[in-house]
């Protein structure tokens, strides 16, 4: 099954294991560089069914940082279509891009909150920052998030013009589209706030804009943190409610992650932590999931995925390790993968 294909819209992939998109702060302006054409071009050599290129900011303050990826500009657009471009020509593997905006998680350096001078004035749905001694973040008025659902929509237009094969949307880890889910960071009371609809309005709208872009050959990923683990906070419940909706908005994913948006909010971590996540939204659903969250192993990636929890792994710490992962994997289990035929005599 992990080495089986799957279809979302007319892509298909080759085999369930996806490349988690990961920040590398390694880019200048946004653009990414030689470091960024290995790093993917090897996970892509290596046989993983796809590559989500890490969390790259709509506008410059949607980074995290001042070393993150963009796509507001036409230079970042070409220096990312070299990299897709490789990975198409060679190898079997599909690559997509995860977009986002940090809101009030912006303008850091290794974690940390940079002075405004050094980063930038930071934005929230409400004027809540992350965490005490951080700036209190601008709260965006309903005119500027209008304009921010068409930064979303310009920069999957950039993301499919360079070759992307599907687009992520970034609304986990506590970033700004999790900060509008969460009745803790959001406290507005106009129709972006309050009830769960209308917290739910702002990836909503930036998913039928995104969509609007996309067509039959461009599926839609949507990565959520289905629990913040904080008392009154986004929780499973919510999430289960909004994929039954996101489900209805051709949304072809959800990509299950868990936490980030509340600081010092206490995660018991063990092998596959967020699986049962994953598994409880396909399940109310029926809405295909990814799981990700230690899984380290092809016997436990394979395990999910016979369970039905979820129809694709997505794995990050561990394919740093391996870049070879899928096909290594294959190997063993004597399984169909790419692998580069300049490699062939470097197969057991
Ligand atoms: C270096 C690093 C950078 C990450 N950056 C992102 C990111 O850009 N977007 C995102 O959604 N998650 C990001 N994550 C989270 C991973 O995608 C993944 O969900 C998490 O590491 C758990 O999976 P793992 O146990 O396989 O590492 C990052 C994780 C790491 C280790």
């Amino acid at each position: 099954m992990l080495y089986s294909k799957i279809k979302f819209r007319n892509l298909e992939l080759k085999n369930r294991w996806v490349m988690s998109p990961m920040c590398m702060y390694s880019a200048k302006n946004g653009i990414p560089n030689d470091f960024h054409f290995v790093h993917y071009g090897s996970r892509a050599q290596g046989g993983t069914g796809l590559i989500i290129v890490e969390a790259t900011g709509v506008v410059p303050e949607g980074r995290i940082s001042n070393q993150c990826t963009g796509i507001w500009n036409e230079e970042q657009a070409e220096a990312f279509s070299k990299i897709v471009k490789f990975v198409h020509e060679n190898s079997e593997s599909k690559i997509g891009i995860q977009l986002g905006h940090a809101g009030r998680k912006g303008s850091t350096l290794n974690g940390r909150q940079i002075p405004v001078e050094e980063g930038w004035e930071t934005v929230a749905p409400s004027p809540i920052p992350y965490m005490e001694g951080e700036r209190i973040p601008h709260v965006l008025t309903a005119e500027e998030i209008k304009n921010l659902v068409q930064s979303f929509k310009t920069a999957a237009k950039r993301s499919i013009d360079a070759g992307f094969d599907l687009v992520e949307i970034h609304a986990a880890h506590g970033y700004l589209i999790h900060q509008f889910l969460s009745p803790l960071s959001n406290i507005r009371t106009d129709e972006y706030g309050g009830s769960f609809e209308n917290r739910i309005r702002f990836l909503l709208e930036i998913v039928d804009a995104v969509n609007e872009i996309l067509d039959e050959n461009h599926p839609l990923f949507v990565r959520i943190s289905a629990t913040e683990y904080a008392e009154n906070g986004w929780d499973l419940e919510q999430s289960t409610e909004l994929a039954r909706i996101l489900k209805t908005k051709k949304v072809d994913l959800v990509d299950v992650s868990s936490g980030g948006n509340i600081h010092g909010a206490k995660i018991t971590l063990f092998d596959g932590y967020q699986v049962p996540l994953a598994s409880e939204i396909k399940k109310q659903t029926g809405i295909p999931t990814g799981a990700v969250g230690l899984i380290k192993t092809a016997k436990h990636a394979e395990e999910i995925l016979q369970n039905g929890d979820a129809d694709l792994i997505f794995v990050a710490r561990e394919i740093l390790r391996n870049p070879y992962l899928a096909a290594i994997n294959s190997f063993a289990e004597n399984e169909e993968c790419f692998f580069p035929h300049q490699y062939e005599r470097g197969k057991p």
